[in-house]
């Protein structure tokens, strides 16, 4: 395993191949990110994981300094994975260059996180273009978990003509139920239970009986959570807002357990 910290350095290495997967990740490892990598290696080619925790998607300085980090845990998780490349780069090493493609944002940002996180996707895919200038991968490997992220990605890549296949992969879940998020490094045994609770509730009005949004957001609050930042159905095909669940529909949920912001899909 090459680790990287110098765009140039990273550059030279993997200059000829021509068969790059690439896993990008704030860091803070776990079984969703493992999940992407091991999808991966069924592809040809060399595998590259990044870990850069991307100030310019932080709305929130205190979010920022706040976010989990442990480097040389995740150094270990990735050797044991054999992965062939990490690159792990600074500020400067990644922002200080001019970038030959602009950043597209399709208008789907100003939905759901897009109102409550301004600038946040703006600077996701800032930092994906400025990933994606200087590996040229193949593939790149991106989580359902961020459905909304997923699908800017993939739009600038097909707006800006970018040769990168977009890989997408489904959300892996703890044993209750709860997406894994590096986030979850950050909630108690109470947040624990009651975010497990949200998830088996949320899959029963999904399976079936109509509820109207508003008593749904209701009996969330009930289980003890602080704030909703929204609670929605979306049709994946068209992606319009719905009043209703059905089978083309996914639940879209943004909420807080104490500091901590949790999105699901479901
Ligand atoms: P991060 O939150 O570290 O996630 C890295 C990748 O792992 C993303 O594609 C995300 O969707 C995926 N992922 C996270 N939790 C998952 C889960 N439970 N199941 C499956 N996949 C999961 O998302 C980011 O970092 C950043 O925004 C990034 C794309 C790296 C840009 O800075």
């Amino acid at each position: 395993m090459k680790i990287f910290k110098n765009k140039h350095k990273l550059y030279n290495e993997i200059i000829n191949d021509k068969f790059i997967s690439f896993v990008p990740t704030m860091g803070g490892l776990h079984k969703g990110h493992i999940s992407l990598i091991k999808k991966s290696k069924k592809f040809k080619g060399k595998i590259l994981v990044s870990i850069f925790v991307n100030p310019k998607q932080f709305d929130k300085k205190k979010d920022f300094n706040n976010y989990y980090r442990n480097i040389k845990k995740d150094l270990k998780v990735l050797k044991k994975l054999n992965i062939d490349y990490v690159y792990l780069p600074n500020i400067k090493d990644i922002f200080s260059f001019r970038t030959k493609n602009k950043v597209y944002l399709d208008k789907f940002s100003n939905k759901l996180c897009g109102k409550f996180r301004i600038g946040h996707f703006k600077g996701v895919v800032d930092v994906i273009n400025r990933f994606l200038e200087i590996i040229k991968p193949k593939f790149i490997f991106l989580g359902i978990k961020d459905f909304q992220q997923l699908y800017l990605i993939k739009k600038h890549i097909l707006k800006r003509k970018i040769p990168t296949k977009v890989i997408s992969c489904k959300i892996v879940r703890e044993k209750n139920g709860i997406a894994c998020s590096t986030r979850n490094k950050n909630l108690n045994q109470k947040h624990l239970k009651i975010a497990s609770k949200i998830y088996k509730y949320l899959s029963k009005v999904k399976r079936g009986s109509y509820k109207k949004v508003s008593n749904i957001k209701g009996d969330i609050m009930n289980f003890g959570v602080k704030k909703i930042d929204y609670l929605e159905f979306y049709n994946l095909k068209t992606l319009n807002k719905s009043n209703k669940i059905n089978k083309n529909n996914k639940i879209f949920i943004a909420y807080y357990l104490g500091h901590t912001r949790l999105i699901d899909n479901i």
